[in-house]
């Protein structure tokens, strides 16, 4: 290797001395995390067999950084013979190695690597992506050229994935400190199949090549508010909320890959309105058994009204709505009925929607089943805009976000939901609340519009 290329002294030489199985570099932004993901990625390129794939969740994330800063440090390996194919987004090397880029915007575009084989795999700010994407590429990898089979994430606190990312290494790993999992159950070294873990924590001021070219970085981290500062400067990974309001959600047990609902299923639509936060119109189908499916939805931002409402008609054409629930926006609810969407609005007492939401994701004790389900991948179109600022960008990925924060008033002291990731949450909630059995929303309300 160059001498140019070196790694910084302290966590960054940490990360790629690090043998561990699957190691999280992660914390303050600049701390050069994508940096050590590419030299550690190019370690074996000596090795003929050799493939590496290294991942951000969006396209324009990865030609900004990952693809860019290769272009920066591989053609400097001294005689490695870097070459890369702006098509396939792959350098080879002259023993022919390669290292491969790839995105993921959709939660099943990681199936693209189905029948790949890495060695070595890279997922730079895996906050951004969700634990089904991470968990899939885990069980990519292969050991095809005699080289250990690694994984290595990079991440800053925060994000859609802060919950489970925190989950996996900050909550059960001390820094540096490697310890031995099956699945999620921590075991002993030496146990057969056991996977080591480990994470380590990168700060900015170990970066002196960043703080020389760019001395103004650190006072730019400083002006962020609060809750950024405390993430991106310093690192913290306990900062944000008190606990999430749907704890009893499982991606495992409560996201279900997609099927056309049965004809006779009883359909409705929910509808929560945004324009610079995103829109949201959910269509859900309801088995006999009352479990509700949600099955297809709009998520996005900058839309209009009026735009959204022919959209929302063609794409339940053939199909019969019972009704549409809708937040209540007057203006809104009467360009939608413009186009055929009538809306009946919404009841929106926060935590008894709460409540409605959480019975249904209960397991409940007589078929051992919950009543709710969310297929994956039912968005209709990503938007791009939310996957880039790393925020949710379909009702799934609020799930792991949508959380409360203690708030005291005078001498009580109550933990209220936050307003934020909340607009596929609140669709849904609105849907569970027009299902409650009580006073009935009044049609005419729906009519009246
Ligand atoms: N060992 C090193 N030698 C030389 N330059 C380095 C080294 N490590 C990082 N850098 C440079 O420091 C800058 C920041 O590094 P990098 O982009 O890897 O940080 P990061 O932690 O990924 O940042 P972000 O949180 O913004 O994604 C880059 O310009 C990178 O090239
Ligand atoms: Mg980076």
């Amino acid at each position: 290797m160059a001498d140019q290329l070196r790694a910084n002294p302290g966590p960054q030489q940490m990360f790629l001395a690090s043998r561990t199985d699957e190691v999280l570099f992660g914390g303050a932004a600049g701390g050069g995390k994508s940096f050590a993901l590419l030299l550690w990625a190019a370690f074996p390129i000596s090795i003929p067999g050799y493939r590496g794939l290294l991942l951000r969740r969006t396209y324009r994330e990865l030609e900004l950084s990952l693809i860019d800063e290769s272009r920066q440090i591989y053609p400097r390996l001294r005689g490695a013979g870097a070459a890369y194919n702006e098509q396939r987004k792959t350098w080879t090397f002259r023993s022919g190695a390669q290292i491969v880029f790839g995105h993921c915007d959709n939660e099943r575009d990681v199936h693209r690597y189905q029948s790949a084989q890495f060695a070595r795999i890279g997922v730079d700010q895996v906050e951004s992506f969700t634990r089904y994407q991470y968990t899939y590429l885990l069980s990519r990898l292969r050991n095809v050229a005699s080289i250990p089979n690694q994984i290595r994430a990079t991440a800053n606190p925060g994000g859609i994935g802060a919950a489970w990312v925190k989950r996996r290494w900050i909550d059960v790993l001390s820094p540096n400190a490697v310890k031995w999992f099956l699945g999620e159950e921590q075991v002993e070294r030496g146990t057969p199949h056991a996977m080591s873990r480990q994470f380590i924590p990168a700060r900015v001021y170990d970066n002196p090549k960043l703080l020389e070219v760019d001395p103004g970085y650190i006072s730019r981290l400083m002006a962020l508010p609060d809750r950024e500062r405390a993430q991106l400067l310093d690192g913290r990974w306990d900062i944000g909320h008190a606990g999430l309001v749907y704890d009893e959600y499982d991606a495992t047990v409560h996201v279900v890959e997609q099927f056309d609902p049965p004809k006779e299923w009883q359909r409705f639509r929910a509808v929560d309105f945004g324009y610079n936060n995103a829109f949201v119109c959910q269509w859900w189908a309801r088995s006999p058994d009352d479990e509700l499916y949600l099955y297809r939805e709009i998520y996005e931002t900058q839309q209009l009204v009026s735009a959204l409402g022919p959209r929302i008609r063609d794409l339940s054409a053939g199909e019969t709505i019972r009704w549409t629930v809708a937040d209540h926006d007057a203006e809104n609810r009467a360009e939608l009925n413009k186009h055929g969407v009538r809306t009946i609005p919404a009841r929106k007492a926060v935590e008894d929607g709460i409540q409605e939401v959480r019975k249904r994701l209960h397991r409940d004790a007589v078929r051992g089943k919950p009543r709710l389900y969310v297929m994956r991948d039912c968005v209709v179109r990503r938007d791009q805009r939310l996957l880039s600022a790393s925020l949710p960008s379909s009702t799934i990925e609020e799930f792991e976000l949508y959380a409360r924060e203690t708030v005291t008033e005078g001498r009580s002291v109550k933990e209220v939901p936050i307003k934020e990731h909340d607009h596929g949450m609140d669709a849904m909630r609105y849907l569970c609340m027009g299902l409650r059995p009580g006073p009935r929303t009044r049609m005419r309300d729906a009519e009246g519009v």
